[in-house]
């Protein structure tokens, strides 16, 4: 743990001292911090939102837990949001030559990481952001402004499974190996990313029913389902709902198609580009399979009764179900 230490501020590091750790996915320990599982620089980085970060009532907070769809839903919301300057069918379309990450960068990854203070006039209004964090750390003034947030969510099965393959990726070969089993064990008992997994949903939920105008619940399934009538849901409660001449003109099924699984991974940069999120990450591991259901490809009847009945449990009574 020293090492991964040895880059934080002495607050910070002080801080850790003091959290429950459990062992990591791909740094050598996970902590609790603020009811969370988070690695540390992520801590060192949320504090410093929290501290620094005021939102504008234009702002757009697109938010997750990793390996929910991020990506997808980042091409999403900018290519919905920029529609106006940057027709669809623009031969320099930002989404050909970058990837998702580069257009819209997370607070905790990009904006505050390593203790940088960001220079917002360098993004344009109105300001399209992201983050993993859980809705009980987003700074008050997301809570309080007129700022809009959306979450995507995907099933606890196939975000285990592509985490696990990710971290696979990510994970340096001097932690040893991390098998599917031990990852599931930890899963199962919160211990990830910023999770517990189903805390994160319930967050988000529960904000979604009380403040319907600003916060946007979505799920991978049904963007997958349908994508069309998601992309109109979205692009209606960002204020920029599609006019009958764009649909007619097909400018919902060119967006869909753009920002498609197929069409990104597909991209150059999205095939050789590296470092879209992390320095050390290819950006085609961003681009695994991209379905529904491929955890009936690695997950024993065992293991998926087991997770079956933790999220009855959590979710009960909540309404919510995948
Ligand atoms: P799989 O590992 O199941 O394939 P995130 O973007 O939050 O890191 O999530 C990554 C998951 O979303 C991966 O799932 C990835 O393949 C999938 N994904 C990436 N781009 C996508 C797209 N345009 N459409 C649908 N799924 C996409």
């Amino acid at each position: 743990a020293q090492g991964e230490q040895q880059q934080l501020s002495e607050e910070c590091q002080e801080l850790l001292n003091t959290l429950p750790k459990e062992r990591g996915w791909r740094t050598q320990h996970l902590y609790l911090f603020q009811g969370f599982w988070c690695q540390p620089k992520e801590i060192q980085a949320i504090m410093s939102v929290q501290r620094n970060f005021i939102a504008q009532d234009s702002d757009v907070v697109l938010a997750t837990i990793p390996k929910s769809g991020t990506t997808w839903l980042k091409a999403i919301a900018f290519t919905i949001m920029n529609r106006k300057n940057i027709p669809v069918q623009n031969d320099n379309h930002p989404l050909l030559t970058s990837n998702p990450h580069e257009l819209v960068p997370f607070l905790e990854y990009k904006l505050y990481a390593d203790n940088c203070i960001p220079d917002f006039s360098t993004i344009p209004c109105p300001r399209l952001l992201a983050t993993h964090m859980p809705f009980s750390a987003l700074p008050q003034s997301v809570k309080e402004s007129g700022c809009r947030v959306v979450y995507l969510a995907r099933n606890p099965f196939d975000t285990f499974v592509s985490i696990w393959h990710f971290m696979e990726k990510l994970r340096p070969e001097s932690f040893g190996c991390l098998s599917f089993e031990e990852a599931f064990d930890m899963y199962c008992s919160g211990v990830v990313g910023f999770g517990p997994y189903w805390d994160h949903l319930l967050g988000y939920w529960n904000e979604s029913l009380q403040r319907t105008q600003k916060v946007l619940f979505l799920k991978y399934e049904e963007m997958k389902e349908d994508t069309n009538s998601q992309l109109k849901k979205l692009a209606e409660f960002l204020g920029l709902p599609f006019s009958i001449e764009e649909e007619k003109g097909g400018v919902v099924d060119e967006i869909s198609r753009l920002c498609s699984f197929q069409t990104l991974k597909d991209m150059e940069v999205n095939k050789n580009g590296k470092g879209a999120i992390f320095a050390d990450s290819e950006n085609k591991d961003l681009f695994r399979k991209g379905v529904v259901g491929d955890w009936i490809n690695h997950m024993t009847p065992s293991m998926v009764d087991r997770l079956r009945n933790i999220m009855d449990k959590k979710l009960s009574g909540s309404n919510l179900s995948f």
